[in-house]
């Protein structure tokens, strides 16, 4: 705990250094909520650290009992650029990781000869466009079902192996235009991250009355969503830690980020989407069908703080947790 918090000093300090980077990519409406994401990063960090020890022990007791059954499967998530994370995209590794409970072989190229080189799995993401021959579908879904490539996938869908899909529209997609069977097996499984990252928990005393999260295309735009409205403002490429500590102080999430608003629910914080005129709607309405409900959105900030958040998902996640293809990574002992 000590040793805990001394690298927890140490990392403000590099913060501190660090300011410049994290300009770009917090936008304030008010200097004082350039404080408050301090004093959160001191508060938060402390804890994060315990979390990162724990977490590691955890992983490494696991993998010890199932290394000698492991299987190396692969798995795909979508990145930005080699340093840019994009944070829901990146919440794919750190639940499958924990779900196996060991490391992951990953695959993040963005080069079709790089990412169809061996069957992977692909999970959380509108990352339907990635895959190859005999790839593991486990609640991916289609960014759009007017822009995707069609003609150049129907060979490739015949072969995967789908276990579950983020939700109906994704489904209903796959079946009518490739003939093929989708189980009706639905969720995001950014869904079950409460389930595994269990030193996460919403606070007792939410610090932060509103937090909204802009999806890296909307970075720049957050002074002009903002305008006069207090409200902290964070980009979905921050680190994944970081912007689950955030949601998990905050009151409301308001959200152009899909998987904003998925991590909010997930933890059990209302949240409100928020419609940016360069995100197609699809993958929105394919999540909130998919936990039974219908997709309500909001047009501009003050319209999103007078909806407050949603109500809540209604999707049992046993039949998304069992669906999992843990065969892929263990052997049967
Ligand atoms: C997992 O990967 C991390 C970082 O690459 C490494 O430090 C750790 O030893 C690995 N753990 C196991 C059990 O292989
Ligand atoms: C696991 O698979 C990946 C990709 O196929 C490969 O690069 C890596 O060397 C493999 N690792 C082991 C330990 O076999
Ligand atoms: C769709 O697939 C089914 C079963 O594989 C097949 O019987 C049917 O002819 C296919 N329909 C079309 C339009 O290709
Ligand atoms: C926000 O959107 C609502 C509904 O679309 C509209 O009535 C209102 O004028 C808008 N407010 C601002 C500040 O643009």
């Amino acid at each position: 705990m000590i040793a805990g918090n001394l690298i927890a000093v140490f990392g403000i300090l590099i913060y501190k250094v660090n300011k410049k980077t994290l300009k770009n990519t917090l936008y304030q409406t008010r200097q004082f909520s350039i404080s408050v994401i301090f004093i959160l990063l001191i508060l938060c960090t402390g804890a994060l650290v315990s979390q990162v020890f724990n977490f590691g022990t955890a992983n490494n007791v696991l993998s010890l009992r199932s290394s000698p059954m492991r299987k190396n499967f692969s798995l795909f998530y979508w990145k930005k650029s080699d340093t840019i994370e994009n944070f829901g995209d990146k919440l794919s590794h750190i639940l499958v990781m924990s779900i196996v409970g060991a490391n992951l072989s990953l695959i993040t190229a963005q080069k079709q000869r790089e990412y169809c080189k061996t069957p992977k799995l692909l999970s959380i993401g509108s990352i339907f466009r990635f895959a190859c021959k005999n790839d593991v579908i486990w609640g991916s879904g289609v960014l759009d079902s007017v822009t995707f490539p069609s003609k150049s996938y129907s060979k490739i869908m015949r072969t995967l192996d789908i276990r579950a899909v983020r939700g109906p529209r994704t489904r209903q997609f796959l079946m009518s235009t490739f003939n093929i069977s989708v189980p009706r097996v639905y969720g995001d499984p950014a869904l079950l991250l409460p389930y595994y990252l269990t030193g996460y928990k919403k606070a007792l005393v939410p610090t932060i009355s509103r937090l909204l999260i802009l999806h890296y295309i909307d970075a720049k735009r957050g002074p002009a969503i903002a305008g006069n409205t207090p409200i902290v403002t964070i980009n979905a490429c921050l680190p994944w830690d970081q912007i689950i500590n955030l949601i998990l102080q905050s009151e409301l999430v308001i959200s152009t980020s899909l998987h904003g608003i998925i991590v909010a629910e997930a933890f059990g914080i209302p949240a409100r989407v928020l419609a940016s005129p360069q995100i197609t709607l699809f993958k929105f309405h394919d999540y909130f069908e998919g936990t039974r409900r219908k997709l309500r959105y909001a047009n501009n900030l003050s319209e999103a703080i007078q909806m407050g958040g949603e109500i809540p998902m209604k999707l049992h996640l046993t039949k998304l947790r069992k669906a999992f293809p843990m065969d892929k990574f263990e052997a049967k002992s």
